[in-house]
């Protein structure tokens, strides 16, 4: 089988930092040219100029996922600087916290648009071209270990990346005959910023009254919601360049993982014990 990377053209939304900006990172050694895409310009450039040093020839279009027109618009701007797409990442993403009965419409707003519309925009955009160029190809959606098992204080975070999960799975079908895989991606908590530029990156019309806008200092991100280790966002890349090469459904992060994902399947077979069925 041809390699997945070699000269292939990845496009990453959410580009500029984090997991997105180590999925570049990790293509981009393995001989992959870019496309890198994020709602925040400066840390598009800063993301790019680092794959750019390691000798990727890389492509940035300034992106909101949440807006369809800007998502075609980058497809469009993908194929015509390299002709083709074939490893498609739907990373961009935020992260709000809280109970779901404080939730407000923006919250859910805000969240989904991102979360949820942002990856239906990258398959509505992305699928068929994969499908009409013929060269096989992989997608990736990043869900979340939110996206597997429902979580205190992550609720509306949850339900947005259910969605993800939801529609991968379904996707992975849809695309296997043709020749192209689609995974998703489930991390548990990861080393990045995510807390700080989901306020930073919040839209004025989506902002409760009284919201800050920034975060005093980066914190341990996520933590306290989701219990667990910390992982570097190379070691989630490694975990995504391993799934594209190997055609894994779910990409998992943490041995963690394990216990949690095994209790809900169990809890879930319990309910056909005779004495309940
Ligand atoms: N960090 C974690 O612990 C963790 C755990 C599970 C899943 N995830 C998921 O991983 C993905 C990447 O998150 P991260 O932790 O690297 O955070 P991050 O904030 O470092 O990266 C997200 C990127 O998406 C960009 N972005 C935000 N809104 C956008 C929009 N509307 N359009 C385009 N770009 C936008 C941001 O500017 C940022 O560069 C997200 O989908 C997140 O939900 C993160």
């Amino acid at each position: 089988m041809a390699d997945p990377f070699q000269d292939r053209v990845a496009v990453v939304t959410g580009g500029g930092s984090g997991i997105g900006a180590a999925m570049a990172a990790a293509f981009a050694a393995r001989g992959a040219r870019l496309v890198l895409a994020d709602i925040d310009p400066a840390t598009l450039e800063r993301s790019a100029a680092t794959v750019r040093g390691a000798g990727a020839d890389v492509l940035t279009v300034r992106t909101d996922v949440g807006e369809a027109a800007q998502v075609e618009a980058l497809a469009e701007a993908a194929v015509a600087r390299f002709g083709a797409v074939h490893v498609v990442c739907n990373n961009a993403g935020i992260a709000l916290f809280g109970h779901l009965v404080d939730a407000t419409p923006a919250d859910w707003e805000y969240t989904m648009r991102v979360n949820f519309w942002g990856v239906v925009h990258g398959v509505q955009a992305f699928a068929p071209r994969l499908i009409a160029q013929g060269q096989g190809g992989h997608i990736v959606n990043t869900a979340s270990m939110a996206g597997l098992v429902g979580m205190e204080w992550l609720g509306v975070y949850c339900a947005s990346k259910f969605a993800v999960v939801g529609l991968t799975e379904s996707l992975h079908r849809e695309l296997k005959p043709h020749g192209i895989g689609v995974s998703v991606l489930c991390p548990m908590i990861v080393q990045t910023d995510i807390n700080r530029n989901s306020v930073r990156n919040r839209p004025a019309a989506l902002r409760n009254p009284g919201d800050p806008l920034d975060l005093p200092e980066p914190e341990a991100e996520v933590a306290g919601a989701m219990q667990g280790g910390v992982i570097g966002v190379e070691e989630v890349a490694r975990r995504v360049v391993r799934a594209i090469d190997r055609n894994d459904l779910y990409v998992l992060t943490h041995s963690e993982q394990r216990g949690f994902l095994r209790r809900r399947a169990e809890r879930l077979d319990r309910m056909f014990d005779p004495e309940r069925w």
